[in-house]
């Protein structure tokens, strides 16, 4: 099964500039670099220097809003010194531009960089691609073309409050996860994860980890074990808060992800060591976390506030990002 449009194949992508070579920019340990210029052309030279290392790769694309995103200039933190900028009073800079011709052109940009990044996966990787439920079944039946039905692993349903809003429709509080294996024979990398248990279940069961009782060849019941209970295995709806307006980890970047959202997806996926590649960085969520779990780090954007903004995090967290002959110099 595939999906077919006008044109397909043949329309124009976001790229800024699509022919530039990307700058490139590294750490001086050499596991993080950064590829500023469009993605498509980065991963023509990263198909081949990096084929089969990523043990991840995430993409959050622009969702097809038609419209320009701005970033906001940050409030200062109450803890530090100088007037606080509230609402208006806040710089805005143009960050990126989600326009697009028709949805068929945002399909065509964004399935063959999907098709570029197949060839970066180890076997035991995974892709991750989070879409919004206006497009999330189209990129579904992309993904499937790509990597094949077979490697389809996953949809994960990430949940968040929001303010209420008087629209006569169920409010969005979701967006969606696919996650795709890269090979179905393959062993993936999986920890599982856990969560805390449900409070009706510690009300019955207590804290102690419950094992299945057999009787014959079914389960007849539970008893309760001494051993203290890891909670319940992570399951594929997650509820992870927005970030806060005032928390440490905002930056501005419009439409940044929360770290605690980018951190079960490296945990689960991911070992100390692996490269984690995010081809539509923004403002370096996932590098940040990656870095902060032991993880070597690789991220593209074609967004100068994204480069700015990537830069001055990983900076904070001591994960300076130089020129990339500058990093080589002072690593040789
Ligand atoms: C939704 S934002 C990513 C936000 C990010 N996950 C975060 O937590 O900050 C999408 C990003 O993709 C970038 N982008 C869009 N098209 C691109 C292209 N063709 N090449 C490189 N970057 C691109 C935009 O500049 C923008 O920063």
């Amino acid at each position: 099964m595939t999906l077919s449009w006008p044109g397909r194949g043949t329309a124009s992508s976001s790229a800024k500039t699509p022919n530039a070579e990307p700058e490139r920019f590294a750490t001086a340990s050499g596991h993080g670099e950064l590829h500023f210029g469009d993605n498509l052309t980065a991963l023509a030279s990263l198909g081949k220097t990096h084929r089969g290392r990523a043990s991840l790769v995430y993409l959050d694309p622009p969702f097809l809003t038609g419209r320009v995103h701005q970033a906001i200039g940050r409030a200062k933190a109450p803890d530090e010194s100088g007037p606080r900028l509230l609402g208006a009073a806040r710089p805005r800079r143009d960050a990126f531009d989600d326009r697009w011709e028709d949805r068929g052109a945002y399909l065509d940009a964004l399935g063959s960089r999907i098709e570029a990044l197949k060839p970066l996966l180890a076997d035991h990787g995974s892709m991750v691609v989070h879409v919004d439920p206006k497009t999330s079944h189209y990129v579904k039946v992309l993904c499937d073309e790509i990597f094949g039905e077979d490697c389809f692993a996953s949809e994960i349903v990430w949940r968040y409050r929001r303010w209420p809003s008087k629209t006569p429709n169920f409010q969005r509080v979701h967006d969606v996860l696919l996650r795709y294996r890269v090979s179905a024979k393959a062993p993936p990398r999986f920890t599982t994860l856990f969560e805390p248990l449900a409070a009706s279940t510690l009300a019955t069961w207590g804290t102690g980890k419950q094992r299945a009782v057999v009787e014959g060849k079914r389960r007849a019941r539970s008893s309760t074990t001494e051993e203290p209970s890891q909670g319940v295995p992570l399951g594929d709806v997650w509820d992870v808060g927005l970030i806060a307006p005032v928390a440490r980890e905002r930056t501005g970047y419009p439409s940044q992800k929360p770290e605690a959202l980018l951190e079960r997806l490296i945990r689960a996926l991911t070992h100390e060591g692996d490269l984690v590649v995010d081809p539509y960085m923004g403002s370096g969520t996932t590098l940040a976390v990656a870095a902060r779990l032991g993880r070597r780090f690789l991220g593209i954007d074609q967004s100068e506030v994204a480069l700015e903004t990537t830069r001055a995090r990983l900076a904070a967290a001591g994960h300076e990002l130089f020129a990339a002959d500058a990093s080589e110099r002072a690593a040789s």
